[in-house]
């Protein structure tokens, strides 16, 4: 028998509205307002794992892009807003929950730079009225050993980035990430060279599947997990998903990311995730599904590009994934 004890945070089942009920009411309310959803699609699913509610409502659309929505549960909104990696916040997985406040998310913009022929700023209220908003369904897997599965409110990179007009001599896009003392107690500690910065090559960034994210559990994104805007790149290590971005930059050589600055050796340019390659510290091969760890609970194998090998794999054709890892 599976025995759960609840952490400290969670209600005792007896104060919540019973799971189907709750269900059964949000299908019925959402059948009300004409969204027709089944109770059983993966959709549904994603809807009845509530955001906080403190935050603004951000509605999506069903996402039509193949690979965007896994039939995984999601994580509980609480874990997922409580256990981050944002070292501009601190190195704790507790210090983002409890230091981002401080990140004033408005005004913002983001610079488009480099090689293409429409460079810009775009404000971020343009940003989020710049495509269709979708719900998608991703898993995220860290490098540390650690997974989630988050409903994730944004549209494909792509959509901004074509704006742009990249030219032929854009063959890498460069992501930076907001770097400022007063807002961000880390960024006053030397653990990494800031601003945080992050690459991908440009057919990856420009890969359907890579998302540029405004919100999570169909609301605007809390602070810790990287507001007003991050990437989401499903089949890497969660580290490439650069948060709370302020400049994209159209690149011919392949950007240094932080991680590659500070130790080369364990944090390559693609980081695809690979169960056959383990990092020098961290084996790869399984992972621990945040929400997932009771007494008995097992870890899970880690998934070739973390199950998206059929929408990605195409991108790495022919390469050595060992010495480009
Ligand atoms: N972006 C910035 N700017 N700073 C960071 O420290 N951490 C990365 C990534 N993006 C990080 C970042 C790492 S290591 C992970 S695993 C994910 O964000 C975590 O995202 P989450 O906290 O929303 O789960």
């Amino acid at each position: 028998m599976l025995i759960r004890i609840p952490a400290p945070h969670q209600p005792l089942p007896s104060e919540i509205t019973p799971r189907d009920a709750y269900l059964n009411r949000r299908t019925a309310l959402a059948a009300g307002l004409g969204l027709g959803l089944a109770a059983a699609s993966p959709l549904a699913q994603a809807q009845a794992a509530p955001g906080g509610g403190k935050l603004p409502k951000l509605a999506g659309v069903r996402s039509a892009v193949a690979g965007a929505v896994v039939m995984d549960k999601p994580t509980s909104y609480a874990d997922a807003t409580s256990y981050n990696n944002f070292y501009e916040f601190g190195t704790d997985k507790s210090a983002p929950a409890e230091h981002a406040h401080t990140l004033k998310t408005r005004p913002w913009t983001v610079a488009i730079e480099g090689e293409c022929a429409k460079p810009g700023r775009f404000d971020i209220e343009a940003l989020l009225k710049l495509a269709p908003m979708e719900e998608r369904i991703y898993r995220l897997r860290c490098v540390e050993g650690w997974s989630m599965v988050i409903p994730w409110m944004g549209y494909s990179l792509a959509e901004l980035l074509k704006q742009a007009q990249p030219t032929s001599k854009a063959k890498y896009v460069e992501f930076t990430s907001l770097a400022d003392k007063a807002q961000m107690p880390g960024v006053r500690s030397g653990v990494l060279d800031w601003p945080y910065v992050e690459g991908l090559r440009i057919d990856e960034a420009m890969h359907p599947l890579a998302m540029l994210v405004f919100g999570m559990y169909g609301e605007v994104l809390p602070n810790q997990n990287g507001a007003p805007l991050r990437l989401a790149l499903p089949w890497k290590y969660g580290f490439k998903s650069a948060k709370s971005i302020v400049r994209i930059r159209f690149v011919e050589k392949e950007p240094v990311s932080s991680w590659t600055k500070a130790a080369q050796q364990e944090y390559g340019f693609y980081s695809n995730v690979n169960p056959n390659v383990p990092h020098p510290r961290w084996s790869q091969a399984t992972e621990r599904r945040i929400g997932e760890d009771g007494l008995f609970a097992k870890k899970r194998p880690t998934l070739m590009f973390n199950g998206y090998e059929a929408q990605v794999g195409q991108l790495y054709a022919g390469m050595d994934l060992k010495k480009n890892y």
